[in-house]
């Protein structure tokens, strides 16, 4: 590393040390979190810190304490379980079962409190591998959570996915929580290991067969993300398997095959080239020629690019009309087996997202957002989708918050300006909801038909024009 780096803002240490770009709204536990480690180390300022951080050694130490003040540690037994079913037939293939490729391999990346290699333990058990046949190397960059994965005791929230007959082989109840058996832990080594920190015997390895990487690259920067999925594909076996969390799968590199099963995704270690989609160019979609576009009219911002989110954008000449059909027909996971193969264009990121959320899977499609509006402050769809998650879970305040902000960097966003009218009224603002549900009534007819289909929750623009209606007749107001 170069003596001389230079450090603009506290984000950047996060970004540089540890691969993390923060959502606006950690901006200040962030940067509390790097003041208390320069004040521990007696640094004056970003300057003198930045010296210390050129030294290797000095680097790594910044890094795990940074990693424990900073870093989202939630995980459970058995998240995502689609994963550990593929897993579990994964390695019940007689390919695995082969004297020569034992002891199996595999690594937990970004392993938390232990959850995660626990979970593939179990699945390696019910495999009928024993410990000597099948090895878990979990690493975390936080050495507090790789304490508390050493400990293995949870709480039954931490095993809300693990069936009884599980809790019973598994776990001993007492009054700390459930503490794992030591058969299971036996499968399971931990390690305090930075991904972003280079250490060619590790990475370059090529010892592991499955790499398990889930809900880590959610916040890291782009190139960040890059550079740990590059690791992945080199620290795994040839035909080794390389599991995303769901919203991440847009992040496997060339270096692997899309794989699909059970409606989840997986990688295999290999040439991309064959899973490739063809790239067809798709037909516009056609709009009343009164449409108001008065943002349009202004110059084809990024946030009318968003809402109406591929229109104008080069990635609309990515997706084919069969993807269209297959969505109108919601064949949502055939919809997400042509996304996932395509790039990370900020526009594709977003169908990601309405797309996860079509699913249910809400918290995955609020990070995917996050991330975005950190990138992109200006795309209204995302915001949009974080009013949906916010409101599913009750929280109609920040629900109403993101529809405002969506409405006001796309005046001609219909549906947030609808959403945005309701919750108006039910938290006690008939003026604002009125007004708000007048223009939500007057611009519906011109919400293009992507934008119901992605947006618009399963309702057609006559569906969501009569609910306008009667909102309006409700708190008092006529068209
Ligand atoms: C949200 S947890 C995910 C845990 C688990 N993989 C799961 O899916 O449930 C993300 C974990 O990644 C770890 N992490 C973040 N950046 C890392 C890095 N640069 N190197 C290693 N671990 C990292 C965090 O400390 C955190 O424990």
């Amino acid at each position: 590393m170069s003596s001389d780096l230079r450090l603009g803002s506290t984000a950047e240490v996060l970004e540089l040390l540890l691969g993390f770009r923060f959502e606006p709204t950690r901006k200040g536990e962030v940067e509390a979190a790097v003041r208390e480690r320069m004040s521990r180390r007696g640094m004056a300022g970003l300057e003198d810190y930045a010296r210390l951080l050129a030294e290797p050694e000095q680097r790594a130490i910044e890094a795990r304490c940074l990693a424990d003040l900073t870093t989202i540690n939630e995980t459970y037994f058995l998240r995502e379980p689609q994963h550990h079913e593929i897993f579990l037939e994964l390695v019940r293939a007689p390919s695995m079962q082969e004297p020569a490729r034992q002891p199996l391999q595999v690594l937990s990346l970004g392993c938390s409190t232990g959850e995660e290699p626990y979970s593939i333990a179990m699945t390696l058990r019910e495999a009928g591998f024993d410990p000597q046949r099948a090895r878990v190397h979990a690493v975390d960059a936080s050495p507090t959570v790789i304490a508390r994965a050493e400990r293995g005791c949870y709480s039954d929230w931490s095993l809300r996915n693990v069936s009884e007959s599980q809790r019973a082989r598994y776990f001993v109840r007492s009054r700390a929580g459930n503490a794992l058996c030591e058969d299971i832990k036996a499968y399971v080594r931990f390690e305090v290991r930075n991904a972003l920190e280079e250490d060619d015997s590790f990475w370059k390895s090529r010892r592991f067969d499955f790499v398990f990487c889930r809900n880590v690259l959610i916040y890291f920067t782009p190139q960040a993300a890059r550079e740990v999925v590059r690791r992945c594909a080199q620290v795994l076996a040839p035909e080794g398997y390389l599991f995303l969390g769901h919203s991440e799968t847009g992040h496997a590199s060339r270096d692997f095959q899309v794989q699909q099963a059970r409606g989840a995704f997986f990688f295999k270690r290999g040439s991309a080239a064959s899973s490739t989609p063809a790239r067809t160019t798709l037909p516009r979609e056609r709009r009343p020629v009164t449409a108001p576009r008065r943002v349009a009219a202004r110059g084809a911002s990024r946030a009318a690019a968003a809402a109406h989110v591929l229109e104008a954008s080069r990635s609309e000449s990515l997706l084919s009309p069969r993807f269209w059909r297959l969505w109108q027909e919601k064949q949502l996971s055939q919809v997400a087996a042509e996304l996932v193969a395509l790039p990370q264009t900020p526009e594709l990121c977003l169908l990601r997202a309405a797309l996860l959320t079509q699913q249910g899977q809400l918290d995955e499609a609020r990070s995917l957002c996050l991330h975005l509006l950190s990138e992109e402050p200006t795309l209204a769809a995302a915001h949009q989708l974080l009013g949906m998650a916010r409101e599913h879970v009750g929280d109609l305040r920040a629900a109403s918050q993101h529809y405002r902000r969506a409405a006001a960097l796309d005046p001609d966003f219909a549906l947030a300006i609808l959403r945005a009218g309701i919750l108006a009224r039910r938290l006690g603002e008939p003026n604002e909801a009125r007004r708000l549900l007048r223009e939500a009534v007057r611009l519906m007819p011109y919400q293009s038909e992507r934008t119901l289909l992605l947006f618009g929750g399963g309702f057609s623009a006559d569906a969501l024009l009569s609910l306008g209606r009667s909102e309006l007749l409700f708190c008092g107001g006529s068209q």
